[in-house]
């Protein structure tokens, strides 16, 4: 038996250069959701001074960069992607200084920063929106937004039937400032976050400012919520598609009246002309879910420069389909001169290690106890919805095939995009009693959608304390007894730890990761072999039978080998 464990990963070298204009390709990049990674003042909400405190353990996990979900002023109708002032920090997260602390701990630590950017909507809180109420029908300040009558004798009805993403109308009644019922304004969201009018110039002029503010600041790279959505057409010939009209499915390329239009990425461009104003030019990454061959559009070095491709994410752990992801992902980033980008888990999705522990496509009774689980995309949601009963899944298979398919992520050339707790392995949290839910999907969709509170659970940094060390007190969504076991205090000197794993990995990507190539050495029914440039192997085991661990040293592995075998759901690195 070998023990990977005691394989040391080789010395991290320096940082690459910091002033590199391309740092960003093949970067590690580790999304902190701030409300949940550490909170310094005790009041339950994770702040900018405990992310602070936290550099030396980002240090030491060997990230190249943070991704800072918002941390601006919000009510939190929508975990803060409801943004009251793009240029200010939320007074329950901390104050621009703190803001420039934490940025030049970070730098010192040579590891770059990217904060997320909504340019969707606003808040109904936003000044912009504040002022749209209070003035009147056809007015300036409503065209920042998109206002429309309503339909019926009185306006009483939704100006069309289209729904919100979270469930319900899209279209939110206002009261006009004389009392009486008015106009409708559109929101894709949460009536929270009515949409602003990307076709009003004043928007943009705001958007390239609030670019300049936190570029000036030092924030290298942005990552741009909801990049897909900004340009609409609400005019009549939009309505004639009303009856298709069904949220995320329809996507006829660049004439969807609300998703992928063509001309935003007119928008992208003027925005590329602001990054470039830098040196090194800021970097941008969309969150665009768009059909695979339109991704390359948010991805050109003349717009946005990278786009997260959510493939990995959707699929099963299945050799075939990461095969085909891979090899499609790799060449639609050489055509737009990007790096790929991969993604397991985020604030938005069930966790990957849970995820994995689901039985596959299976419809009807599992057999388990806890009912039925009829996901076909195997996403967890059903799960979710038979009260994240744990009997359904098999957690440790889920870690098992996590950690493997993590390991083999980390070795392909392009971005790896990493959230917050799942260096720790955790599991998605499923019990949360409905009186602590926070994500408005729940509110708004009760009992179709359960929402994404259970990955944005305070992360367990101890084994004891009141939060498992994640503040001095409370935290603002309960941690179950389990998180003992996942905390880092538990994890750190354990070198078969899931935070041992991802170290060491880490590590070893620095030093490894070269010319962004990969040869497929073998593309079995169970079994992929790639080669990277300087003798790097990897292979990862699908199946659930051993197979002959090809030859070559070992230098990590996401599971115990056995003697000159590959176990099942295990990846391997090696040298040659
Ligand atoms: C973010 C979500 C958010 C939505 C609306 C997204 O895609 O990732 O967390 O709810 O945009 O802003």
């Amino acid at each position: 038996m070998t023990d990977f464990t005691t394989l040391s990963p080789l010395q991290a070298p320096a940082h690459a250069d910091a002033s590199a204009a391309d740092w960003w390709r093949q970067a590690a990049v580790y999304q902190i959701y701030p409300r949940s990674f550490a909170d310094a003042n005790g009041d339950g909400i994770g702040d900018l001074v405990g992310i602070t405190s936290k550099v030396p353990y980002l240090q030491r996990l060997g990230v190249d960069a943070v991704w800072l979900s918002p941390f601006y002023p919000s009510a939190l109708a929508d975990g803060g992607y409801d943004v009251d002032d793009y240029r200010d920090v939320d007074p329950k997260i901390g104050t621009l200084e703190e803001f420039d602390v934490m940025v030049a701990t970070l730098h010192e630590a040579g590891i770059k920063i990217v904060v997320d950017i909504v340019p969707n909507h606003s808040s109904d809180r936003h000044e912009w929106f504040k002022a749209a109420l209070a003035s009147p029908k056809g007015s300036p300040e409503r065209a920042r937004y998109i206002f429309r009558d309503g339909k019926g004798e009185h306006g009483e009805l939704p100006p069309n039937s289209w729904q919100s993403i979270f469930g319900g109308s899209a279209w939110e009644r206002i009261t006009e400032p004389d009392g009486t019922p008015g106009q409708w304004y559109f929101h894709l969201f949460a009536k929270e976050q009515p949409d602003f009018d990307w076709d009003n110039p004043e928007v943009h002029d705001d958007f390239l400012r609030t670019l300049r503010f936190w570029s000036d600041r030092g924030v290298d790279g942005f990552r741009v919520d909801v990049a897909h959505g900004l340009k609409k057409d609400l005019g009549p010939s939009s309505e004639a598609l009303e009856s298709t009209f069904g949220g995320h499915d329809v996507f006829p390329d660049g004439q969807h009246p609300l998703w992928d239009r063509d001309d935003v990425q007119d928008v992208y461009a003027e925005w590329r002309s602001v990054f470039n104003e830098y040196d090194p030019p800021r970097t941008a990454v969309a969150e665009a879910w768009v059909q695979p061959h339109r991704r390359g559009r948010y991805a050109t070095q003349a717009g946005l420069g990278q786009a997260f491709n959510f493939d990995l994410l959707l699929a099963d752990f299945d050799a075939a389909e990461f095969h085909e992801i891979i090899a499609r992902n790799l060449d639609e980033a050489a055509e737009t001169g990007a790096s790929s980008t991969w993604v397991f888990s985020n604030h938005d999705v069930v966790r990957h290690a849970t995820r994995y522990g689901l039985p596959k496509n299976t419809s009807g009774t599992s057999g388990a106890p806890g009912g039925s689980v009829t996901s076909s995309g195997n996403d967890g949601k059903q799960w979710l919805l038979d009260g994240g009963d744990p009997a359904v899944i098999d957690a440790e298979r889920g870690l098992r095939r996590a950690r493997a398919a993590t390991l083999f992520m980390l070795a392909l050339p392009g971005s790896a995009y990493l959230y917050q707790g799942e260096e720790l392995g955790l599991q998605e949290v499923g019990r949360i009693p409905d009186a602590d839910r926070q994500d408005p999907t729940f509110f708004r969709n009760k009992g179709v959608e359960i929402g994404r509170d259970g990955c944005r659970v305070p992360l367990p940094w101890s084994r004891e304390g009141a939060s498992f060390g994640f503040g001095p007190d409370g935290a603002h969504l309960p941690q179950p007894e389990w998180f003992a076991g996942f905390s880092v205090e538990a994890e750190e000197h354990d070198p078969a730890s899931t935070l041992s794993l991802y170290r060491d990995a880490l590590a070893l990507r620095r030093e490894l990761q070269t010319a962004e190539t990969l040869d497929w050495l073998e593309i079995g029914e169970a079994v992929l072999h790639v080669a990277r440039p300087g003798g790097w192997e990897i292979v990862t085991n699908f199946g659930t039978e051993p197979i002959a661990l090809p030859e070559g040293a070992v230098l990590v592995a996401s599971g115990p080998l056995a003697d000159g075998a590959l176990p099942g759901e295990t990846t391997v690195w090696l040298r040659r």
